[in-house]
C-alpha cells in the first residue's frame, strides 16, 4: 500500500493527465493534474490479483452468474455501512454517470424538470439537459464552513414540472455529510412532491475518522418505494475507467422500469469491471481503503493548513471525499482572474467551481487522491501563484 510512489500518469488515456493541456491550457510537461476525480496510486492488490488472473485465463467471453458479485455487494454493504441489501435489488450500468443519465431517462419526459441542490456536482445538470430536460436548481445555504439545506425555499422554486430529485450524499463538492434527520428531509420532500428519489452515494467509503456516512434507504425507509441508491466502487478502488456501477432498487415496480430500459438499450455489465469489484469488496479491499483514508487526512491537512495562509482563501473542511472545495471570494477576485491565477501561474488544472451550480461561483475544487509530494508541491505553486496577498 504505497501511496507516495510518483507515477507518471501522461500519455496512459488518462482524462485527468492526458487532456489537461487541450481542456484547461495547463502545459503537460510540469502541469498538475488536480480536476477529474480518480486517483493517481493503484489499486488494492486483491483488485490487481483479480486482473491478473482473468489475464492469465485469457478468455473474455460473454459473462453470465452475478452471484459472487451481488454476494460481495451485500457483504461491503452490511460490513462498511450497516445496510442489509438484497440480491434482487441490484442492477448494474456502465458506471453511476450512465446510471445517472438512465435515472432520467426512465422516470423523466423531455421537458421535465429535474431538482437538485446545488453546488453539486456538475454532471448532474450536464446529464439534465443532454436528455432535453430541465433543471430545477434548489440551492444549498451556506453558513460559514458548512452547507445546510434550505427546503422551504426550495419549494418555492418548483415548477410543478418536477418528477425526479438527484441527491449526492456524501456530497461532491463539499464533502459534506449528512445527517439521518436531514435525509428524512429530503425524503419527505420527495414524498411530498411526488419525486422519484435518486441518492448517489459514490462516496460513501472515502469518510474521515470521526463522521458517520448514513444511507438513504436507512435513514428514510419508509421512501423506499421512491427510492434509488447508486453505488460504485470506482472512486473507492480507482477502477472509475472500468465503468461499473449499481443501481440499488428495493421497489419492485421501479425496479421492473430499469429492468426494461437496461434491456431495451442492451446494456450487460462489464465481466471485467465485475470481476474487480468483486474482489475490491472483500476484507483485503476493506484494510487497503482504511490505509487509504489514513493517506488522504494527511494530504488534506496538509493542503488546508498551506492554502488557508493564503489571505482570502479558504479551503472548506472535508468530513469525506478526496476533493477539497476552496473558496476565493476572499481574495476580492473574479473567477476569471483567480482562474487563470491558478492555471497559468500556479499550472494546475483544478475543476471550475461554476460548473457545479449556484453557490459555486467563487470556488474551484481540488483533486488530493495523489502522492503527498504532488498536494506540497501544489501548496508551494497556490502560494506563490498568490504571494501578493501576503
Ligand atoms: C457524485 C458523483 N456521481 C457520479 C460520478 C461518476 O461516477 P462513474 O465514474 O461511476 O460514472 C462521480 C464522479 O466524479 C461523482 O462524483
Amino acid at each position: 500500500m504505497n501511496f507516495d510512489e510518483i507515477i507518471d500518469r501522461r500519455g496512459s488515456h488518462s482524462s485527468k493527465w492526458d487532456l489537461m493541456e487541450p481542456l484547461f491550457g495547463v502545459p503537460a510537461a510540469d502541469g498538475l493534474a488536480m480536476w477529474t476525480a480518480d486517483s493517481d496510486y493503484p489499486t488494492a492488490d486483491c483488485v490487481r490479483d483479480a486482473v491478473r488472473q482473468a489475464a492469465e485465463t485469457g478468455i473474455f467471453g460473454y459473462f453470465g452468474n452475478y452471484g459472487d458479485y451481488h454476494d460481495a455487494i451485500i457483504w461491503w454493504m452490511r460490513q462498511r455501512h450497516g445496510w442489509q441489501v438484497d440480491a434482487d435489488w441490484i442492477l448494474t450500468a456502465h458506471g453511476l454517470g450512465n446510471a445517472i443519465a438512465l435515472c432520467i431517462d426512465t422516470w423523466t419526459a423531455p421537458g421535465d424538470g429535474v431538482v437538485i441542490f446545488p453546488p453539486v456536482y456538475h454532471e448532474f445538470a450536464t446529464k439534465i439537459r443532454n436528455a432535453g430536460r430541465k433543471v430545477t436548481e434548489c440551492p444549498l445555504a451556506r453558513e460559514g464552513d458548512r452547507y445546510r439545506l434550505d427546503l422551504v425555499d426550495a419549494q418555492k422554486r418548483l415548477t410543478g414540472t418536477e418528477r425526479l430529485l438527484i441527491w449526492c450524499s456524501p456530497q461532491n463538492p463539499s464533502g459534506r455529510i449528512w445527517t439521518a434527520e436531514e435525509l428524512r428531509a429530503v425524503a419527505d420532500f420527495a414524498i411530498r412532491n411526488d419525486l422519484v428519489l435518486v441518492s448517489d452515494e459514490v462516496h460513501h467509503d472515502l469518510v474521515y475518522a470521526g463522521e458517520k456516512f448514513v444511507p438513504m434507504d436507512l435513514a428514510a425507509t419508509d421512501a423506499r418505494h421512491r427510492l434509488v441508491t447508486l453505488t460504485a466502487a470506482s472512486k473507492t478502488f480507482n477502477i472509475a475507467g472500468q465503468r461499473t456501477g449499481n443501481l440499488i432498487i428495493a421497489d419492485a415496480g421501479l425496479r421492473a422500469a430499469m429492468k426494461a430500459r437496461l434491456k431495451a438499450l442492451d446494456l450487460n455489465p462489464n465481466g471485467l469491471g465485475v470481476a474487480m469489484v468483486t474482489a475490491a469488496y472483500s476484507a483485503a479491499g476493506a484494510a487497503w481503503v482504511d490505509a487509504q483514508i489514513a493517506h488522504l487526512d494527511r494530504n488534506r491537512r496538509l493542503f488546508d493548513d498551506g492554502v488557508n495562509a493564503i489571505p482570502g482563501v479558504r479551503s472548506l473542511p472535508l468530513q469525506s471525499t478526496y476533493l477539497a472545495w476552496v473558496d476565493f471570494s476572499g481574495t476580492g477576485m473574479a473567477f476569471d482572474e483567480f482562474d487563470a491565477r491558478v492555471r497559468q501561474v500556479a499550472k494546475i488544472a483544478a475543476s471550475p467551481g461554476p460548473g457545479f451550480g449556484t453557490g459555486g461561483e467563487s470556488f474551484l475544487r481540488f483533486n488530493l487522491a495523489t502522492p503527498r509530494a504532488r498536494v506540497a508541491e501544489a501548496v508551494e505553486r497556490l502560494q506563490a501563484a498568490f504571494a501578493d496577498l501576503q
